[in-house]
């Protein structure tokens, strides 16, 4: 070893010894006969000092040193004189006799350092400097430990990690695939797995019986700081299994990993069906750290001669605590976020609940204050409140709450990222319409079970049939999903059927699943953990990029190697790929 110690190891009681350490210099400050350097490793810092009238050649050595220098000490422990309490080593320091340097460093384009200069371009591509700091270090050492965590929990329940290929054939998950050409299968393509869906259920059909993988899956999608186009999931399966097996077990899964590494332990965790979200939260990933529900006032604002209202197929509220304060300024601010096209509201209407017992509205035209007394009730509003009241169609109108809602949460501090309220989302559609393509399509994937007493809607209202699919959401982020699959043949045609796909079709993309299907295949549910999303939530953030060691950009870029990037003409003809591509590389 070319250390005794690492840069986090030493104190007090270590005075007297002569240790070696080695590192980065973080910084150097030259105070004439004494020259201080904070030594960095990944463990933490240790200061060195040079003590001109001890050792002279280190010192004058030690005054060349420049930022992330790596380099090699020796010396001795000594009590430091003035101590810093925030850091394990603020104690000590080292004498330093012996100074080695390793390697020199150019000087870092951004400053390693908790608090960087650099801008989020230049620390994506130079992430190998970004990981040495702190925020960016941390979150990788958390994200090893839910990693190691997870599997302590797996093994001790019986699952056995099995590893799936990498190079398969399209899993339908609802994203592009990335496809890879096979040069021994002339224009023959492979694709990356979305999931490893269609192997996990055929390693039930072997009896494999628990089976996961911490495994990377890849979906070519729009990015938004909750996906990334690789991503890992903990991806699990269990046979001869109910729903309530397979969430009992991933709530303890759950749990054992907000306990071990947060120290804290939800109650049992709350269950929503899919249609009470979108009622209460309008939205299938409702954050549960904050209250807020929506409420509807439709009936008792009908018919009283306000159009809006009157012509409206919902009217709802949310009760935001304290709002009575909301200035003309503010409230106008509420207006224009409804008002965003992502959003797409016409406006809002508020009811204000004065401390003194009075009320005032931008409706007061046409409701009196018994009228607006009565939404109050049902909305569970104090004087000091105010009822922000929206109308419409229903899903449009709840989906707009729902945004405000986290909106105003985000406002008010509500999101506490230390708090954790996760809920289990149950009872999902089995299958949406899609306006675009006018096709059903799977809500969850093709190969998830109707709800056996649902199944008489399939032919007629298939748009009423549930499914036996579930979401683990956790501080309104969806963490997990998964179902109890279709075993038998039979149904899994019925199923590609409703999706669009002729015989033909299905059999040629999943023949295989639908043979293995009838040699035995048991009972069978499980579920995906995005584990990006689930480190992030775990560390107090939403946007997984920093707890990924080298993540991609938005435009799906790795700037640090520079990928995706032109193949050269010979690798192109030697996979049998068009000229469109190799005149794009001609012309550069
Ligand atoms: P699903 O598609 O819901 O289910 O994915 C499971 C979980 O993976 C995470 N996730 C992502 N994380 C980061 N970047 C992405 N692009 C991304 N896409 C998804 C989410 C999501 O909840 N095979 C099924 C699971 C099953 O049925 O067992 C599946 O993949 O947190």
């Amino acid at each position: 070893m070319l250390r005794t110690h690492n840069c986090n190891s030493l104190n007090i009681d270590n005075v007297g010894e002569t240790v070696v350490l080695c590192g980065w210099v973080q910084k150097t400050r030259d105070l004439g006969g004494m020259t201080f350097v904070d030594l960095r490793d990944r463990y933490g810092i240790t200061q060195l000092a040079f003590d001109v009238k001890k050792n002279e050649t280190s010192c004058f050595e030690a005054r060349k040193l420049n930022r992330e220098f790596v380099i090699q000490v020796k010396g001795l422990v000594i009590e430091r004189q003035s101590k810093n309490s925030k850091i394990y080593t603020g104690e000590i320091e080292i004498e330093v006799n012996e100074l080695t340097i390793l390697n020199r460093s150019k000087t870092p384009p951004f400053t390693i350092e908790d608090d960087t200069d650099g801008g989020e371009e230049l620390r994506m591509k130079y992430r190998y400097l970004d990981i040495r700091r702190n925020p960016i270090k941390d979150k990788l050492i958390l994200r090893a430990r839910v990693s190691s965590e997870s599997r302590r929990y797996l093994d001790t329940k019986g699952f056995i990690e099995v590893e799936t290929p990498y190079l398969i054939k399209s899993t339908p998950e609802g994203a592009r695939d990335f496809v890879v050409p096979s040069r021994m299968n002339e224009g023959q393509f492979y694709a990356l797995p979305q999931s490893p869906q269609t192997f996990k259920q055929l390693l039930m059909v072997s009896g494999i019986d628990k089976y996961y993988q911490i495994v990377k899956c890849f979906r070519d999608e729009d990015l938004r700081s909750d996906r990334q186009p690789e991503f890992t999931q903990i991806d699990c399966e269990m046979s001869f299994v109910t729903q309530e097996d397979v969430l009992n077990t991933f709530e303890g899964l759950t749990q054992h990993l907000l306990q071990s590494i947060k120290g804290v332990k939800p109650k049992r965790f709350a269950r929503l069906t899919y249609q009470e979200a979108m009622e209460k939260y309008g939205t299938d990933k409702p954050d549960l750290r904050f209250g807020m529900k929506i409420v509807e006032i439709t009936d008792l604002c009908q018919k009283k001669g306000f159009s809006v209202f009157d012509n409206s197929e919902l009217v709802a509220a949310i009760n935001v605590k304290g709002g009575a304060k909301y200035s003309r300024k503010q409230l106008d601010k509420l207006t224009d976020f409804v008002k965003t096209p992502q959003i797409g509201a016409s406006g809002l209407i508020y009811c204000k609940f004065h401390e003194d017992d009075t009320t005032k509205s931008s409706v007061d035209k046409f409701f009196n204050e018994a009228d607006k007394k009565e939404w109050g009730n049902i909305a569970d509003s104090d004087n000091g409140d105010m009822l922000i009241v929206m109308a419409g169609e229903k899903n449009k109108t709840r989906k707009a709450l729902g945004a405000l809602r986290l909106h105003l949460a985000n406002e008010l501090n509500l999101r506490d990222p230390e708090k954790f309220a996760p809920v289990w989302i149950v009872d999902f559609p089995l299958l949406e319409w899609d306006e675009e393509t006018e096709k059903y399509h799977a809500m969850h994937h093709p190969f998830t079970a109707p709800k056996k007493m649902d199944l008489i809607l399939l032919e007629k209202e298939p748009e009423k049939v549930r499914a036996n699919a579930y979401d683990l959401v956790l501080n309104g982020n969806e963490i997990g999903g998964g179902s109890i699959r279709i075993h038998n043949k039979e149904l899994q045609q019925i199923m590609f059927n409703h999706l669009g796909f002729s015989d033909i079709e299905a059999k040629e993309q999943f023949g295989f699943l639908m043979e293995a299907f009838e040699y035995g295949a048991p009972p069978h549910g499980g579920i995906a953990f995005g584990f990006d999303r689930l480190c992030a939530i775990i560390g107090g953030q939403e946007n997984i990029r920093d707890f990924i060691a080298f993540p991609k950009n938005n435009s799906g870029r790795d700037t640090m190697i520079n990928s995706p990037s032109f193949l050269s003409q010979e690798q192109l003809k030697e996979l049998s790929l068009n000229s469109k591509v190799n005149k794009k590389v001609d012309n550069g």
